[in-house]
């Protein structure tokens, strides 16, 4: 199986590393169909826009008209085999670029899978990540509900359907949460010999493992971060700590709970914190909040540990990374 490029850095461009499981899972989907849009939320950076490139490629592979929609770095691509819904594709994604009204492609989709199986049943599979800043939160479950449609009811049989969203927003994994509509999954940073392997593709002088493990908690953005400030930490955590804006009305506001909370993070979970709290800490993405059962089917990947106090995850609630929490620290102690 094709494994895509990435440029991970400036200057560095290695394959997509590991995720074994993973490309076990986009095959299983591929031969079966996802009976509804499977939406895959996890903390910032642990590799969601890479799996899904990953996905897209071998969906083609494997015989199917994909469309791919990333509006965030602009990359909208149909892999079709049909030249005219191509063209339409094409086109659209000119107009958008011009006035940026990126809902009106998401909504295109629709119609689009709609023309390719009006001619012949097919394999098709829809790949969205981040749409829903795109399409606007407040629209995020009916963009959601219109893809179940189209596995449900749609108007031309398909011989197998496969939906894919991503997401990194707490905010938009509650709004979707309370619907039926689609099968949440989270997926965790990087398990450790597989962060390991993508460490070792860096060149030049670096710290060790062990302690790149212990700052990144194997999200790959960290430890790309990492790279570009030379392996300085304390930059890093400065930057989460600036663009998450960890004031110190921040601090004070909330400080005894964030204080329990970097010590473990557990401490934020049945303990009555107040939901303002939380809300903001989601909304921050800091923590991921209500952890899945570790049980491997309801995740992408594997599961991270049911607890591991250096990390900082619990059973019910995670810092994102560990340079998250240093980022809280920081703030606190400022
Ligand atoms: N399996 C992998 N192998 C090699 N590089 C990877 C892998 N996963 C992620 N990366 C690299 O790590 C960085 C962060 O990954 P990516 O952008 O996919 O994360 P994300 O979860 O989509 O982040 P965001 O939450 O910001 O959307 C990127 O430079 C990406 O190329
Ligand atoms: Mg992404």
């Amino acid at each position: 199986m094709k494994r895509i490029r990435l440029e991970f850095a400036p200057g560095v461009e290695t394959e997509f590393v590991d995720r074994d499981r993973a490309l076990a899972q986009i095959t299983e989907w591929a031969e079966r169909g996802t009976w509804a849009p499977v939406v895959i939320f996890g903390p910032e950076g642990c590799g969601k826009t890479a799996f899904l490139r990953q996905a897209s490629v071998m969906l083609r592979d494997l015989g199917y008209d994909v469309f791919y929609l990333h509006p965030l770095d602009r990359v909208f691509l149909a892999e079709v085999d049909d030249s005219d819904v191509k063209l339409l594709f094409v086109d659209l994604v000119r107009r958008t670029l011009e006035d940026e009204r990126w809902g009106r492609l998401a909504m295109a989709v629709f119609d689009l899978v709609r023309e390719i199986l009006k001619k012949r049943r097919r394999k098709i599979a829809v790949i969205a990540d981040d749409v829903f800043q795109a399409i606007g939160l407040d629209k995020a479950a009916a963009y959601v509900k219109g893809l179940l449609n189209m596995i449900e009811h749609p108007v031309y049989s398909y011989e197998n359907i496969a939906v894919l969203v991503a997401t990194s927003e707490g905010v938009s994994r509650r709004e979707i949460g309370r619907h039926r509509w689609a099968e949440l999954r989270p997926m965790w940073n990087m398990p450790k010999e597989g962060f390991q392997q993508l460490y070792e593709k860096l060149p030049g002088p670096k710290p060790s493992f062990d302690d790149v493990w212990r700052w990144t908690g194997g999200n790959p953005y960290m430890l790309r971060e990492l790279y570009v400030k030379r392996w300085d930490v304390e930059k890093v955590v400065e930057e989460v700590v600036r663009t998450k804006e960890l004031t110190a009305d921040f601090a004070r506001r909330w400080g005894r709970w964030l204080e329990e909370a970097v010590d473990d993070p557990e401490a934020l979970w049945g303990r009555g914190a107040p939901q303002e709290l939380l809300d903001e800490l989601i909304a921050k993405n800091l923590v991921v909040y209500n952890m899945y059962d570790r049980d491997p089917y309801f995740w992408v990947d594997q599961p991270p540990p049911e607890r591991d106090p250096e990390l900082g995850i619990g059973k019910h609630v995670a810092w994102q990374t560990p340079i998250h929490r240093e980022a809280v620290r920081r703030a606190l102690e400022n």
